[in-house]
């Protein structure tokens, strides 16, 4: 399949909401990525149901809502009801991961696990078949433009592996410190979704950035 690319609000100018979604709406972007931090899960707080609303009432392109949250099963129908398309949610905050899993997918959402950096890919072995994405956190979550973590590339390849045979179409998705310089070799090692904040809002030309996150070609031959 054709990789994704999914900017993320979260580097919007928020008080030209509009303005930048409709940006988003003209541009070659799949998904509209949306965080939400709960200043306890992480330590930031970003924004909540209100904003959401606003942001799908005006969004042309699916909501993937990325829940950095603690006890996220307390929210999954508000956020539904919000407008989200795909919910993720993270490993580390989920002690009955498989239930929330179901209870995602029971909305008609489509279900994301999210993992931070230090969690081993292998305590998704056991999951993995039961969802369709995984959101592999490439910085520590809570902030916008932070540096890419370099292990991701290992961990791309390890979770490509273990979703082999298990669940082929496994979408794998990169958040976190996303460039003009590591989406290509990203893809390459098998991720499958782009999410970009700060390359993207802080381009001169937003529009063109999307467009050649867009337009990589991770199985061209290079000479
Ligand atoms: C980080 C968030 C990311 C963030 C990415 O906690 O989950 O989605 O918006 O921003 P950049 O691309 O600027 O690292
Ligand atoms: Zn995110």
């Amino acid at each position: 399949m054709k990789h994704l690319v999914a900017p993320s609000i979260l580097s919007a100018d928020f008080a030209n909401l509009q303005r930048d979604i409709e940006m988003l709406n003209n541009s070659e972007a799949d998904w509209i990525h949306v965080d939400i931090m709960d200043g306890l899960f992480v330590p930031n707080i970003s924004f909540g149901f209100p904003v959401v609303k606003a942001v799908k009432h005006h969004a042309a392109k699916p909501l993937d809502v990325h829940l950095m949250i603690v006890e996220p099963d307390r929210y999954l129908g508000q956020f539904k009801e919000a407008g989200a398309t795909n919910i993720s949610v993270h490993f580390e905050a989920c002690i009955h991961l498989h239930r929330t899993i179901q209870k995602i997918k029971e909305l008609g959402c489509r279900a994301g696990v999210a993992i931070n950096p230090h969690t081993p890919i292998a305590h998704l072995n056991d999951i993995v078949e039961d969802i369709d994405l995984v959101c592999m956190m490439s910085v520590n979550p809570g902030f916008g433009g932070q540096q890419f973590i370099e292990s991701t590339y290992r961990r791309i390849r390890e979770l490509r592996l273990l979703a082999e045979g298990k669940n082929p179409d496994l979408l794998i998705e990169i958040d976190g410190g996303v460039n003009h310089q590591n989406a290509l070799p990203l893809l390459q090692a098998g991720a499958n979704v782009l999410v970009a904040g700060n390359t993207v809002f802080s381009a001169a030309d937003q529009l063109k950035s999307i467009r050649q996150l867009k337009e990589l070609s991770p199985t061209a031959k290079t000479i």
